[in-house]
């Protein structure tokens, strides 16, 4: 945006006279004449920084500067205010991936400063059922670098299902939550299909990602150590708009409640939880942006006995609130006890698949995975 599109500054009084230029080295607090003409700190207009992936598309162009002197456009510090800015036109969204959500998404506009407006919170035309997909994974193909991480796995979540992948160190179970959540690595790149309720994900960074109700826990938990516990939990509801706002209050209540010793530390660094109760904190940071599936990545990851089956009772107590929930994990009996369906992902490649009663049962999953 160019200066001129700032709201017009007051000017600071004329001086009586045009100032001075001192006539010893100057070395007082005395401004320089060019300093006395500078707008006062507070009435300085800071240049708006866009973040990075929402760079504009050109700005608007102002009307030339007309050839007779004195009118026009250079004349403008004396002039009267200066003519209203031509309307913006509606350009198109130039970033590639804003005009592929874009596609998808007739409603965007481009708003009066430029700005692509693309309401990527709006709610789904109709109201999810049990049984729809909300999330599908097509033929997806990671590489760091030259390495394979992934070789084409499919799967699908639907509404309200426990969705679980099981597999041994390095199967690739973290770098599938991360592609679909739109995390990227260096060297990464990524081949196949992402859709979140039919709509191709695949190219949206993470923030994106995760403001279409898709959040993400990740292994290690992330949790801003030195927030107090109260913060943590506030940042899970940055998604939120509208009237979800105003249940943040509540809904920070509702978590303490199920987790008293997380209300008992709400002022507290949450760097001072327990490990098990830092999960606690990074499942219910997610759930308080509302998602519509959560994605947790080793939520027993180097926890004691009890806070293992700690978390898995909470999983539980989600799924029985129809939470939808893809759950990647090492314990896999536990893991596939919760289980609506499951996945065997072996050195990047779904090996198996079935209902979590079924994998409990297979000969396979229980020689490799359940220490029979
Ligand atoms: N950032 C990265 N750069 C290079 N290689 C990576 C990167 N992240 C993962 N890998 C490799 O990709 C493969 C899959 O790793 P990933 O972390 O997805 O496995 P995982 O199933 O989550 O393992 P774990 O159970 O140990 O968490 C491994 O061979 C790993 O070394
Ligand atoms: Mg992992």
């Amino acid at each position: 945006m160019s200066d001129a599109q700032a709201p017009e500054p007051q000017h600071p009084p004329v001086p009586p006279q045009a100032p001075q230029m001192p006539q010893q080295p100057w070395s007082g607090p005395a401004p320089s004449p060019q300093q006395q003409w500078q707008w006062p700190q507070d009435q300085q207009q800071p240049a708006p920084q866009w973040p990075q992936d929402q760079q504009q598309p050109a700005p608007p162009q102002w009307p030339q500067a007309p050839a007779t002197a004195g009118e026009g456009w250079n004349a403008q510090v004396h002039a009267p205010a200066p003519p209203a800015p031509a309307p913006v036109p509606q350009a198109p969204v130039a970033d590639p991936q804003w005009a592929a959500v874009a596609a998808q998404h007739p409603e965007a506009t481009v708003g009066a400063d430029g700005t692509p407006m693309i309401d990527l919170t709006a709610a789904p035309q109709a109201r999810p059922a049990p049984g729809d997909v909300v999330l599908t994974v097509d033929d997806l193909e990671v590489y760091y670098g030259a390495a394979v991480a992934l070789k084409g796995i499919s799967f699908e979540v639907r509404e309200g299902e426990v969705v679980v992948i099981i597999g041994a160190n390095g199967a690739g179970k973290t770098t599938t939550m991360r592609t679909i959540s739109g995390v990227s690595e260096p060297l990464q790149s990524t081949r196949g299909h992402i859709a979140f309720r039919g709509r191709d994900i695949s190219k949206l960074p993470a923030h994106k990602v995760q403001r279409l109700g898709v959040s993400h826990v990740p292994e290690g938990r992330h949790i801003f150590g030195e927030s107090s516990v109260e913060d943590n939990l506030l940042l899970g509801a940055i998604r939120l708009t509208g009237a979800d706002r105003g249940g943040i209050a509540a809904d920070v209540e509702r978590i303490y409640e199920r987790f008293p010793v997380l209300g008992d530390r709400r002022n507290r660094p949450a760097g001072l939880l327990s490990g098990g109760e830092q999960q606690m904190l990074a499942i219910s940071r997610a759930l308080m942006g509302k998602p519509e599936v959560i994605l947790l990545d080793e939520p027993s990851l180097g926890l004691a006995p009890i806070m293992i089956k700690a978390v898995f009772d909470l999983i539980e107590e989600l799924a029985r609130e129809g939470t939808t929930i893809l759950l990647v994990e090492q314990m896999a009996n536990q893991a596939l006890a919760i289980a609506d369906r499951a996945y065997v992902l072996e050195t990047g490649a779904i090996t198996l698949e079935g209902t979590g009663a079924a994998l409990l049962e297979d000969e396979r999953v229980k020689a490799a995975y359940l220490g029979a």
